[in-house]
């Protein structure tokens, strides 16, 4: 065992496991996530997807993937609060640690029980419909255990703060600061050894999930699909001609002589193009 300075005064603990787990694993994770992601854009452009499943069942789905996607939302946010903006900054702004506290559980709380809510929903449908459960691979069964583990054991240490009250652990002076550590290369691994089980066990689950995600579908969850704002229409099937008679489409625009705006003009077979003129 090292005795290391976590605070002025108080020595805590650090065992060569705690080295590994809190300063060298963090890092292992970033390896392996973003080594991964570039593997897979490499390699396998067409398997990244979600594998959507809307068309096999879609009214459980309208319910349960906003409410996963959107309380998922709500506690990224909160993660960045809590773990990226020290004490100090909220205390400074005259933010007392209760107020801070209140709102983070409740916020948190809600948001953290409707993420579940909806993963539960989720596997649900995913295990009552029979083509969606046909289609659900070992690959994904393993990505669904690791991502309701982490949601799971992230609700308990929220949830074991409210039952504790006033005596509950201030994560803002353990995880917190380690977190914050990690950026700088300077691991502040007593700090975290400081932090209960629950934290631990909240963090390491994190730590797995990222480590599987870019082997997952949930590498969806880096596509950001801004073209769907801005591409035209796609015309799955239309007619030739319009009520009144005169051609449509690419022989409309090549008659008026009016240049198509870029990417709006339809797209004609060479058959038909030719029955055109
Ligand atoms: C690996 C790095 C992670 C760390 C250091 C971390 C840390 C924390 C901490 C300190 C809390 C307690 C917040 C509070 O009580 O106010 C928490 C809660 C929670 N975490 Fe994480 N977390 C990590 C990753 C994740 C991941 C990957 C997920 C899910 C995909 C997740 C889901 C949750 C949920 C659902 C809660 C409870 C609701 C909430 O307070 O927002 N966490 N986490």
């Amino acid at each position: 065992m090292l005795a290391l300075e976590a605070e002025p005064g108080s020595a805590v603990e650090i065992s060569a496991l705690d080295i590994v787990l809190w300063g060298v694993l963090p890092y292992v994770m970033v390896v392996v996530l973003v080594g991964g992601l570039i593997w897979r854009y490499k390699y396998d452009q067409f398997g990244w997807t979600t594998r959507s499943s809307q068309l096999y069942e879609s009214r459980l789905l309208r319910i349960a993937s906003p409410l996963f996607h959107f309380g998922l939302l709500a506690v990224i946010a909160g993660h960045f609060f809590g773990l990226v903006i020290p004490m100090a900054w909220t205390q400074a702004v005259g933010m007392s640690q209760e107020f801070y506290h209140f709102n983070a559980l409740l916020v948190g709380g809600i948001a953290g029980v409707g993420t579940l809510g909806g993963i539960i929903l989720l596997i649900y449908r995913r295990r009552t419909t029979g083509p969606v459960f046909m289609a659900t691979t070992k690959n994904d069964k393993t990505m669904y255990v690791v991502l309701t583990g982490a949601i799971v054991f992230g609700l308990w240490t929220t949830l074991a703060s409210v039952f504790e009250g006033e005596h509950g652990h201030n994560y803002r002076e353990t995880v917190a600061p380690w977190f914050r550590s990690l950026f700088i290369f300077q691991p502040d691994i007593a700090a975290m050894a400081a932090a209960p089980f629950s934290f631990h066990l909240h963090t390491l689950v994190g730590m797995a999930l990222f480590v599987i995600w870019p082997f997952t579908r949930l590498v969806h969850a880096f596509t950001a699909p801004f073209h769907y704002l801005f591409r035209p229409y796609i015309v799955y099937r239309s007619r030739d001609r319009d009520r009144d008679g005169s051609r449509a489409g690419a022989a409309a625009t090549r008659s008026s002589g009016t240049a198509a705006r870029r990417g709006w003009s339809a797209v004609g077979t060479r058959d038909r193009d030719t029955r055109n003129r």
